[in-house]
């Protein structure tokens, strides 16, 4: 459970850091006795051994094997693999059954970026705020191509793909700040995808959440609502220069009435566009397919209050 930085590792910043880094320091060290006693013991032979003027022939007779020896050299790189693989098996379960009381945050990867998003409603980019002293589980996927999340000082690494969920979880334990890459060779912008994680203490952390869930609240509903237009992508099927896309243009249609698929004719008001949200199927403007996907659960009532004044306000 050591902090500080050792010759291979960078400091440990999870509660599973201690125990990645001692198998890893092991298998180095082992590797490295087992390295010098071979080394050690060409050099003595190759010495011990070598050709002189004058020697006889080496005999061969009588000579096929030492058993002792044999058995010194199976048995004991045999317990050293036995323990290796328990000792690794027990950590890999330690790393990957996520403790009950875990808290959940959404991870998506994409070109070229990481978004979090909060069972609270906040969401970042690139930056992962988590409390400290908390497991913490990343339920994972991408939008594109395969990603791979890594946070070297929490000794956590895990690939994140499209149509399906990976998940990863830590606990943090104690405050700082700490670099988080993608290490799945992404495209070219793979060596951009990078952010921190900022562990905070809890009390902080719970202020933070309050604020980032309340992004918006200091923007007059309209813009809110101009800002929510693109970044909830309404603008990629609604003009906003009287043109048809894929859905009919927004601008300048409040207070009108517009004729439906199904024979009636509604006034746009306050009310239809939250229906068109939230139930786009309900009542479609003639001349449109009933395409457009619903917002229901995904926008918040907030978030809607600002799309109407939006749309109320392009005149
Ligand atoms: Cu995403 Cu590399």
């Amino acid at each position: 459970m050591d902090t500080t930085a050792t010759l291979f590792l960078p400091p440990g910043g999870s509660t599973i850091a201690g125990e990645v880094d001692a198998l890893f320091y092991f298998l180095v060290y082992a590797s490295i006795v087992m390295f010098g006693i071979v080394l050690a013991g060409m050099i003595f032979f190759g010495l011990r051994y070598r050709h002189r003027q004058g020697d006889a022939a080496a005999p061969t007779a009588g000579i096929s094997h030492n058993t002792k020896l044999e058995l010194t050299w199976s048995i004991i790189p045999t317990i050293l693999v036995v323990i290796v693989f328990f000792w690794g098996f027990n950590v890999y379960l330690k790393m990957n059954v996520v403790p009950k009381d875990a808290m959940e945050i959404k991870v998506t990867g994409q070109k070229w970026f990481w978004t979090f998003d909060y069972p609270e409603g906040a969401n970042t980019v690139n930056e992962l705020v988590i409390p400290a002293g908390k497991p913490v589980k990343l339920l994972m996927s991408s939008k594109d191509v395969i990603h791979s999340f890594f946070v070297p000082d929490f000794r956590v690494k895990m690939d994140v793909l499209p149509n399906r969920y990976t998940i990863v979880w830590f606990e943090a334990k104690r405050e700082g700040t700490h670099n988080l890459f993608c290490t799945e060779f992404c495209g070219t912008g793979h060596s951009s995808m990078i952010g921190t994680v900022r562990v905070v203490p809890e009390r902080e952390y719970a202020e933070w959440l309050e604020t980032a869930s309340n992004v918006g609240s200091d923007l007059a509903p309209e813009q809110y609502g101009e800002r929510l237009f693109v970044s909830k992508a309404c603008v990629t099927c609604h003009s906003l220069e009287g043109k048809s896309v894929v859905g009919p243009p927004l601008n300048g249609v409040f207070g009108k009435p517009v004729a439906l698929t199904s024979g009636g004719t509604v006034i746009i008001d306050e009310n239809y566009i939250r229906e068109s949200i939230l139930e786009p199927q309900a009542s479609v403007v003639a001349g449109y397919q009933p395409v457009m996907p619903t917002y229901q659960g995904i926008l918040k009532d907030r978030e809607i209050d600002a799309l109407v004044a939006y749309i109320k306000s392009l005149q």
